[in-house]
């Protein structure tokens, strides 16, 4: 993780390389730009001005001056700085410091423009034995020129940043790095730095607590798993108690209903739920809020072997509920049974998890769109208003209470998948949704969007942290009584 400094100053300093400046589509600029642009020479090299969109332009004065796309000049939003920011941080070439204007133009959207900038200047270099002899280029320092009151909001960007950052750090470790173990004593040494409170139970606590379904898809690897949860208790008395659950399969080879190699070769990302998760609880700790969060994430690999559950095992749940494992694939649900289970117990004002959880999610809604269900209509649409502001925009999916009947099983409470391959999405929301005792709840499948094939103004290829900020701004605005009313 390389998060620059942000600082910010009342005009563009002296002597800084690297200045991005707003363009509009029609190539005109903002009067607190603080650069002149070249429209002619932006049109012959066919720049529209669209946010991501950026062209370098060197000054007069040997300076480089970034030309930045925000759109037209009506409609530029939180989503379009953001963007404008991350081209800032692409185009900067090996700068170590930049400065920006964006910020004195819409200072509202302070910070959207260090999300940006930190999320654009990301770069995954933290595997150990990663690629030899490519120096990551650092970006050190982004000035933001404006007034001082955008400082609360460049700290809440900057935490972002983070959050984000830390997740796609973890979904990018190699699997044989990032194991429950790992995960689990990667939380803990975060979370002392934040003054997070996090509890760690192995496998003989887990056994001991009855988490048989966590314990079924565990019994055919090696590596033990782990159940984490971290809690952020705010200083002043909490609005409201929400809970946040996470898939952590380290590694989805499908077990014994093995996956064909092509499916298999990004599935170190199942973990991503996870590291949204805890990520989020973190900052979310370290900003204070005024809500207490509590964090569960169950933590485990899924592999085929002699010990491995085989199709037509039966599991009991936490909560009681048995589940007839037809597919060993469809895992995450049951992980996700217990620890949804473990997290409805202490009666929250509401629960959300967070899973890469079905190939359909990708078929219905793509890479761009995660796909979110739930109990409670207040608390769905306050996600999809948190996803679009945070950039992670969702859909939401019906859970249409005539499809449950289809996994209904012979001899358990529940099949873990239904006959055919139809509605997969949805009938795993309708799987989750029994162990989640009537608490106001809603699940968010970021399956396709937690992974970039490609690259944008603020993604690289790999690891997207998808959901931590969603959650951030979620939890941040929540209350018990607006939940309820
Ligand atoms: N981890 C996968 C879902 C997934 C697929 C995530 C592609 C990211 C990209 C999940 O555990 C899984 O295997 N789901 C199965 C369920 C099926 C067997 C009902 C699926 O969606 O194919
Ligand atoms: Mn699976
Ligand atoms: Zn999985």
């Amino acid at each position: 993780m390389n998060i620059p400094y942000f600082e910010i100053e009342r005009g563009a300093p002296a002597g800084v390389a690297v200045l991005g400046v707003p363009v509009f589509s029609d190539l005109t600029t903002t009067p607190e730009a603080g650069a002149e642009i070249d429209r002619g020479f932006l049109a012959q090299r066919r720049f529209e001005g669209q946010p991501g969109q950026a062209i370098a332009l060197l000054a007069d004065d040997g300076s480089t001056v970034v030309a930045l796309g925000v759109g037209c000049r009506e409609s530029v939003d939180a989503n379009a700085v953001r963007l404008a920011g991350g081209a800032l941080a692409r185009n900067a070439g090996d700068a170590e410091t930049v400065a920006t204007t964006l910020t004195a133009s819409w200072p509202e959207h302070a910070q959207a423009v260090v999300e940006g900038i930190g999320l654009g200047a990301y770069r995954f270099d933290g595997s150990g034995n990663g690629r030899n002899g490519k120096a990551p280029v650092k970006l050190e320092r982004a000035v933001l020129v404006g007034r001082n009151g955008i400082r609360a909001a460049v700290e809440r960007g900057r935490v972002g940043v983070e959050a984000t950052s830390r997740a796609r750090d973890w979904v990018n470790l190699p699997p044989r790095s990032l194991t429950p173990r790992e995960l689990a004593r990667l939380t803990v040494e975060a979370a002392e730095k934040v003054g997070a409170e996090v509890e760690v139970w192995d496998e003989a606590r887990i056994a001991d607590e009855r988490l048989g379904a966590l314990m079924g898809v565990a019994a055919g690897a090696s590596e033990p798993p782990r159940l984490i949860r971290v809690r952020h208790i705010p200083s002043s008395r909490p609005r409201a108690r929400i809970a946040l659950v996470g898939k952590g399969i380290t590694f989805d080879s499908g077990g014994l209903s093995l996956k064909p190699a092509q499916s298999m070769m990004t599935m170190k990302d199942d973990m991503g739920g996870a590291a949204a998760v805890i990520a989020a609880t973190l900052a979310l700790a370290e900003l204070d809020v005024r809500v207490e969060v509590d964090g569960w994430v169950a933590a485990t690999e899924n592999m085929p072997s002699g010990t491995a559950i085989h199709p037509g095992d039966v599991l009991t749940a936490r909560n009681g509920t048995t589940i007839e494992v037809l597919n060993t694939d469809a895992e995450g649900r049951l992980v996700l049974a217990d620890a949804l289970s473990l997290a409805v117990e202490s009666e929250p004002d509401a629960v959300i998890d967070v899973a890469t959880l079905t190939g359909g999610q990708r078929v219905a809604l793509g890479t761009a769109l995660s796909a979110v269900m739930g109990t409670d209509a207040e608390l769905v649409r306050r996600v999809v208003a948190a996803g679009e502001a945070a950039g992670e925009p969702c859909w939401e999916l019906p859970l249409f209470s005539s499809y449950r009947k289809d996994l209904d099983s012979e001899v358990a409470d529940l099949r873990n998948v239904t006959a055919k391959p139809d509605a997969s999405t949805i009938m795993a929301g309708l799987f989750l949704k029994e162990f989640t005792a009537g608490r106001p709840w809603a699940h968010l499948d970021i399956a396709a969007p937690a992974w970039a094939e490609s690259e944008t103004a603020l993604t690289r290829k790999g690891g997207t942290g998808w959901g931590a900020r969603t959650l951030i701004e979620l939890v941040s605005g929540l209350s018990a009584r607006r939940l309820s009313g």
